[in-house]
């Protein structure tokens, strides 16, 4: 029995397949955190919705310590988490999957550590790999059996929004070597490398990046964009799951 925990970004909320779980609030040292809780496929599996239910809960302001702790406490061996991008690379277009393995971090107010407490001490993790190889390998695998289209490699950058970004950041990233940009992955993949957990990613391209993207970015154009790429996704969760 493998322990799998979803955490679902924009536009994932209750996905159809989890929806007979026990909800479960988990109370942590960093707050308390929401979680649907069921079996499937012969696996544990649990479900956090990362925005909350409504969607009431703006990037910069989730509770990534208390949803990882709660996911460790809860006995998680494996994370998949969703998210919505936009894209910096002319080859990855709205609808498509990315299985992204690199991230450039550049959030600001976030507090991205467990260990920031005298009695758990300092720690340095190695965070080469930010995403772990043989879980992004099993997306990889579920992914080739669909007819999804998809990337196996993507450098996603992190901003600290809740706004989009500038035509001149998005530049500057495309520089560096970003293919994708969101607001979610930072710190959420650092603490569960903290915590130990394997975590892997698949990003749903919902828009082409400010100043790419010939029309003002909206918050409901990425919805909408999510709308069409729910089934797939849904898709992807069950086959992970049964993987
Ligand atoms: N920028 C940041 N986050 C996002 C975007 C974007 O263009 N699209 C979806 N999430």
């Amino acid at each position: 029995m493998r322990k799998i925990a979803i955490i679902g970004g924009t536009g994932i909320y209750s996905p159809e397949t989890l929806q007979c779980f026990e909800e479960k609030v988990i109370q942590t040292p960093y707050g308390a955190a929401l979680c649907n809780i069921g079996t499937m496929c012969g696996n544990q599996v649990i479900f956090i919705t990362r925005h909350g239910v409504g969607h009431k809960t703006a990037p910069h302001k989730v509770n990534y310590r208390a949803n990882i702790w709660a996911l460790k406490s809860l006995g998680t061996e494996e994370i998949f988490a969703t998210t919505a991008v936009g894209s910096l690379n002319p080859d990855m277009e709205p609808g498509h999957f990315v299985v992204c393995d690199q991230v450039l971090d550049f959030t600001k107010s976030r507090i991205n550590t467990f260990y920031d407490n005298p009695e758990r001490g300092v720690a340095h993790v190695d965070f080469t790999n930010p995403y772990c190889p043989r879980l992004r390998d099993k997306v990889i695998n579920c992914l080739y059996k669909t007819d999804i289209i998809f990337h196996k490699k993507g450098c996603y950058v992190c901003t600290e929004g809740p706004r989009f970004e500038t035509a001149a950041e998005i530049k500057m990233f495309a520089m560096l070597g970003g293919d994708l940009v969101g607001m979610t992955n930072m710190p959420e993949s650092l603490l569960a490398r903290e915590a130990e957990m394997c975590y892997t990613n698949c990003s749903i391209v919902t828009n082409m990046a400010a100043g790419i993207s010939p029309t003002p970015l909206s918050h409901s154009e990425v919805v909408e964009a999510m709308d069409k790429s729910i089934k797939n996704m849904e898709q992807l969760i069950g086959a992970f799951i049964a993987a």
